[in-house]
């Protein structure tokens, strides 16, 4: 699992590794990948190749790594720079009430469908740092779902875990967390979820209280558990599309007849090898059922 990071350099600006990893030096590139594979058991192999070189292009320019051959070096001996590696590829970038449509479509299209379920389970997978768990919880206890519900909330990166287990969020994006809760159709106050300390708004116990945190790995680790709902957003866009498919039949097998797949405003069924399996319970903002 991927572990705490400790404190950045600067980045170097001057460093020419713009050609890193041109054309012919796509083995080296894979062999990278490889060994972090084979070494550590995180498997990129798959992920978009130009999401993968971005990240590592920036690493490089951040540790003053010259070339691929120094970089193979420091994977293979060097267990804190891989740390800081895996942190890397892991984009961890979220919000509360993150595309706040897509919470008012799942009021007002999914929400009804829950209801009539006597035990609701969600599974949040890739939840980064936890806003979108706990924007689910308080619509949850908002629509008085929240006491029959569990939430399992998973990401492979063992960091962002520990942190959304805690809840703590800097004041500084609360004011961005609010309006977007108010365009969601939030029915009550933001601040009644939280208590704001100086620096931090701390979440509620109640909303953590039926979420269960967990390290799980979309590509080497196998089926949750059975759910009515998986939100999987703003991660299969890192994926390539065999990749895609593979998670897709994961969850496929993991959700219940009728259940619902939420994916990011940027990610589709559409071209995957599953499309056929469901319908489409609200296309623009990504929302799909299982077919009976
Ligand atoms: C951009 S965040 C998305 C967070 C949240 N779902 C949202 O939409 O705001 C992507 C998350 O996916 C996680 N992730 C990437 N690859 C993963 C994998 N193979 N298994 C589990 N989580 C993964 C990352 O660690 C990161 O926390």
């Amino acid at each position: 699992m991927i572990e705490a990071v400790s404190e950045e350099k600067k980045p170097i600006d001057n460093l020419d590794i713009g050609d890193a990893f041109n054309e012919e030096k796509d083995e080296e590139f894979c062999k990278l990948l490889e060994s972090l594979y084979q070494k550590y058991g995180y498997d990129f192999r798959q992920y978009s190749e130009a999401h993968i070189k971005r990240r590592i292009r920036n690493r490089m320019t951040l540790s003053g790594i010259k070339d691929i051959s120094e970089i193979q070096f420091k994977i293979l001996n060097d267990e804190a720079f891989v740390i800081k590696l895996l942190h890397d590829l892991s984009i961890t970038v979220t919000e509360m009430f993150r595309d706040p449509n897509f919470y008012k479509s799942l009021r007002e299209n999914v929400i009804p469908l829950l209801k009539t379920y006597p035990f609701i389970k969600i599974w949040h997978a890739g939840c980064s740092t936890g806003q979108e768990a706990y924007s689910m919880a308080i619509l949850l206890q908002e629509e008085g779902l929240y006491e029959r519900s569990t939430l399992y909330a998973t990401d492979f990166n063992q960091q962002v875990v520990n942190q959304a287990k805690e809840g703590i969020f800097s004041n500084v994006l609360i004011k961005e967390y609010t309006a977007n809760y108010q365009v969601s159709g939030g029915k009550a106050s933001f601040s009644d979820y939280y208590t704001s300390d100086d620096t931090n708004a701390i979440m509620n116990q109640s909303l953590k209280k039926n979420i269960v945190w967990a390290n799980h790995n979309l590509v080497t680790d196998s089926v949750f558990a059975e759910v009515n709902m998986i939100l999987c957003r703003n991660v299969l866009i890192y994926f390539n599309k065999d990749l895609q498919n593979k998670v897709h039949t994961l969850f496929y097998s993991s959700l219940v007849k009728g259940g619902i797949l939420a994916l990011g405003s940027k990610e589709s069924l559409r071209f995957t090898d599953l499309n056929n399996k469901y319908v489409e319970a609200d296309r623009k903002n990504r929302i799909y059922k299982k077919k009976y």
